[in-house]
């Protein structure tokens, strides 16, 4: 369903023909089927539209995007006794009283359960303080100045696991802090690289992802305080099953680079850009995006 602003822009003859194309490159470029993949469909159909409507503009839209990869050598890190005894007290008493409490979970919720076998909690208080002090820390590693993204605690359950996937640059680096866990329970990263086009779109598949020597997964092993610090926005990343009936309470805090706001946001392109033709293609986002909330809205 159009909204009438929509309509109304749809009466430009200019409109309605980058409308036309971005809806082609829309279909074009099709579905890429892993978690947090909506960004880099969406950049992936952004390119393919200017391609077809400003070919010029191309070049110097795909360069912009260069802020939001790593540095050339980027490892992953492993940080020891992140927090000290009374923060890391403070954080394990939370995340027990979240995990014996039964509020119902909501869709979103829900959804997380039977995606992953995790309750989820998004942005508790005390843990976007934390996440705010880790900001020189974070940058430091970065190799840049990096603001905060969302955080949540992961109450990963006996059926735990996380499937491949590669996460939105908004989430373009993750300290990943172990809080209490039944086992060890690895996660595997592959070394940097491009983000996917439409090829890995189309035949993408999690075994195939995980068996391709070319990306040189390496496992990593969390204990309680300790934390690792990724690139999820170029790195492959997945955890196989947990061991079952264990547990795994684990914080994710997401960071990207300062200055890069609307970058990450592909709603706001035609802000950031001065390209008019974006218009019609971040207006058919947002069109995607109230469609999802109305979809959650109903679900509720
Ligand atoms: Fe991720």
């Amino acid at each position: 369903m159009l909204d009438d602003a929509l309509k109304t822009k749809l009466r430009d003859p200019a409109y309605l023909d980058w409308h036309l194309a971005a809806v082609r490159s829309t279909h074009v470029i099709g579905r890429a089927d892993w978690y947090d993949s909506v960004f880099l469909r969406r950049f992936e159909v952004a390119r393919h539209f200017l391609g077809a409507v400003n070919p010029d503009a191309l070049g110097a839209f795909v360069a912009a995007f260069d802020q939001l990869k790593p540095p050339p050598g980027f490892k992953v890190a492993v940080l020891d006794n992140l927090f000290d005894d009374a923060v890391r007290a403070r954080i394990v008493e939370i995340a027990r009283e979240i995990r014996a409490d039964n509020l119902k979970a909501g869709p979103k919720g829900e959804w997380e359960a039977k995606a992953f076998g995790r309750r989820v909690i998004w942005d508790h208080p005390f843990f976007l303080e934390l996440q705010q002090g880790l900001v020189p820390q974070a940058s430091e590693l970065a190799g840049c100045e990096l603001r905060t993204g969302y955080n949540f605690l992961s109450l990963y359950s006996g059926d735990g696991r996380c499937a491949p996937h590669m996460d939105q640059p908004y989430s373009m680096y993750t300290l990943d802090y172990c809080i209490e866990q039944s086992d060890e329970w690895p996660i595997h990263f592959s070394r940097t690289v491009e983000w996917p086009t439409v090829d890995t779109f189309r035949r993408f598949d999690a075994d195939t992802i995980k068996q391709d020597a070319d990306l040189a997964f390496e496992p990593y092993v969390l204990h309680p305080n300790q934390a690792l610090f990724f690139n999820g926005s170029s790195q492959w990343h997945y955890r196989d099953s947990i061991t079952p009936g264990g547990f795994c309470d684990l914080l994710f805090f997401h960071y990207s680079p300062a200055g890069c706001e609307k970058l990450v946001e592909p709603v706001l392109w035609r802000d950031h850009f001065d390209i008019p033709e974006l218009g019609a293609l971040c207006d058919l986002f947002a069109q995607e995006d109230a469609r999802e909330r109305a979809l959650e809205a109903e679900a509720n």
